[in-house]
């Protein structure tokens, strides 16, 4: 016991809390400490604190603090007697037997065995690829599916030879007791008695942490049989909800670039990193949770999700916007054209056409919304249905911020007003069957004088608010945006104004307006608040600029309908030509 206290304190002045917690959040200096955003609850800003001078952290929100070694406990949900140990190894120092309670040591002991045996387990695969008969069809498989040796090594890959006992035999070989090998899930007990062999016949993918440490496997059949893909169960150390594929050998590249491009599957994953794109994750075809966001905010600033371009894909996109706001992370959305994955277009179109396709990810809302409002303009059983599919996902936003800035989008796209929605949402909380609500929203859409006027209040306010930025304006076709004649007399008048006499109080507009109607819609603007912060003007102004391209390019829209590529591409040219025009 003396020794191991003299092993922590040794540990303890070897290592920097600073520079160890840094290597699993971002953090940031604060005065004397360093903050960031906790890994170990949900939140938008950071209340997660590291002090140098004491070598302690502690979240103000969650209030989970300590030293070095709590913090590996909790981060890795492992023991105490291994975060002795790996720390031990981390800086170079000697522990001798262990000490701490004896349920935490059975722990210990049995997450230990676990991860040794996948190591071994690891290593039996991996020779069974190279074995020149055994591994010959699987390797051939790796060839068709172009994954080069280097990638096969650096990720460890194997084969699982098509017999009942092959694992087994290899383990009794190792003198392994073979329970804990079924305790690792990769033998399973025969009714009466004995075990065989899980994976079989199979590619293995050894799943990684951040540790290095094999966590559990997945397996691909070599033909198209059933199961595809086979995984391990969850074990002591293995869950599959928390872990992503490939954040061992992304990590770096994650932090670097600030993105985490997230996929579904392993051969996703490797033909990416095959082709150079390294910041990429995958999630094994289970739901994104909040401890997945919460590992990726340590390495990411904005996540950006490849989709399928189906439905199921929509939907997936719109359940994980909550998650992703209620962690504080900023999430885009990508769909790549139909038939394709991450892994056939890769290999198909190249690494500079992914890029693209990603640095053009939407804003996760509005990549649903584009994609439910691709088809043609929506008739009002269309937006209620879509009001409730979106209600209960904007209900579920604890972020205000969010919520008025997703209201409002929905609002623009779809052309209710922003009250309306917001109130609308509140009665959906107190009301979730949803009758009432059908009703209500019909005779609203209905009202068809509502609201087809968003972009010209908004345009108006950006003028009243932030009359420089929105002066940026004048050389887009803002009027091909705007309904209303009063608006569009208001904002002739005002660049007129503008660029004759520069910047003026908005209030002075009033009399150089010549209709009745116009002064009074810009009287009402007036005592208006803005709609946007300052932060979000710039975003506004492209957004307005953007929306009026669109408009023009309608036409060509329709004609590559269905299309995401051709219709990425068409905005995309579209873009560069107005940039050209508006800088030179
Ligand atoms: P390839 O056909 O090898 O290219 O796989 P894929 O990744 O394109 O397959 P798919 O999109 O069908 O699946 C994505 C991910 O979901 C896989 O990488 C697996 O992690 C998981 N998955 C797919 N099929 C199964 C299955 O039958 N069982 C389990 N447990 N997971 C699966
Ligand atoms: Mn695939």
């Amino acid at each position: 016991m003396v020794y191991q206290q003299s092993a922590k304190e040794e540990i303890k002045n070897a290592a920097d809390i600073v520079e160890l917690i840094g290597q699993f959040v971002q953090l940031k200096k604060a005065g004397r400490n360093y903050v960031g955003l906790c890994p170990f609850h949900a939140e938008k800003d950071p209340s997660f604190t590291v002090s140098p001078e004491r070598q302690t952290f502690h979240c103000f929100g969650c209030k989970k603090g300590g030293d070095i070694f709590s913090f590996w406990m909790e981060y890795h949900s492992s023991t105490f007697p291994e975060a002795l140990k790996d720390l031990a190894e981390r800086y170079q120092v000697t522990i001798s037997e262990g000490f701490s309670g004896h349920k935490e040591r059975e722990r210990s002991a049995q997450r230990d065995a676990v991860f040794k045996i996948n190591e071994k387990a690891a290593f039996y695969f991996q020779e069974a690829l190279s074995h020149s008969n055994v591994g010959k069809a699987a390797r051939a498989y790796l060839g068709r599916r172009s994954l080069p040796k280097e990638v096969i090594s650096q990720f460890q890959l194997g084969y699982a030879p098509d017999e009942w006992d092959g694992l087994i035999e290899f383990m009794r070989r190792e003198k392994i007791d073979l329970d804990m090998v079924a305790r690792a899930g990769l033998i399973v007990p025969k009714k009466n008695g004995g075990y065989y062999d899980r994976f079989r016949g199979r590619i293995i993918f050894p799943i990684l942490d951040l540790r290095q440490q094999v966590v559990g496997f997945g397996g691909r059949v070599l033909d198209d049989s059933l199961p595809k893909y086979l995984n391990s169960p969850e074990t002591p150390v293995f869950h599959k909800g928390e872990v992503l594929y490939g954040l061992h050998a992304s990590h770096k590249a994650v932090r670097e670039t600030g993105r985490a491009v997230l996929v579904e599957g392993y051969m996703d994953l490797l033909a990416l990193k095959k082709n150079g794109f390294q910041e990429v994750v995958a999630t094994l075809g289970t739901a994104l949770t909040a401890t997945h966001i919460r590992r990726l905010k340590g390495y990411a600033k904005e996540a950006v999700i490849v989709f399928d371009s189906d439905e199921a894909g929509k939907m997936a996109a719109l359940k994980s916007l909550p998650i992703f706001s209620n962690e504080g992370l900023s999430a885009k959305a990508v769909v790549l054209p139909e038939g394709h994955d991450p892994d056939t277009f890769v290999n198909a179109y190249g690494l500079d056409r992914f890029s693209e396709l990603i640095d053009r990810a939407a804003l996760i809302f509005d990549f649903f919304l584009d994609q439910k409002l691709a088809k043609k303009d929506p008739d009002v059983e269309e937006k209620v249905r879509l009001l409730k599919e979106i209600l209960p996902v904007l209900s579920g936003l604890s972020n205000n911020s969010h919520r008025s800035l997703y209201a409002r989008r929905l609002s623009e796209r779809i052309g209710i007003k922003e009250e309306v929605l917001l109130s609308e949402l509140r009665s959906f909380e107190k009301d979730r069957s949803g009758r009432a609500f059908q009703t209500r929203m019909k005779g609203r859409l209905t009202d068809s004088k509502v609201e087809k006027r968003f972009d010209d209040l908004h345009l108006l306010n950006l003028l009243i608010h932030y009359p420089d930025a929105a002066s940026r304006l004048v050389g887009c076709d803002w009027k091909i945006l705007l309904s209303d004649s009063a608006v569009i007399e208001i904002v002739e008048t005002f660049f007129r104004k503008y660029s004759q006499e520069g910047p003026f109080l908005p209030q002075d507009l009033l009399e150089s307006l010549k209709s009745d109607v116009a002064r009074e819609q810009f009287r009402e603007a007036l005592v208006d608040d803005a709609h946007y912060s300052e932060q979000e003007v710039d975003l506004a102004v492209a957004e307005i600029e953007e929306k009026a391209q669109e408009k023009k390019i309608t036409a060509s829209i329709k004609m590559a309908k269905g299309d995401v590529e051709a219709l990425n591409q068409l905005l995309e040219l579209k873009r560069n030509k107005d940039r050209k025009v508006l800088n030179g």
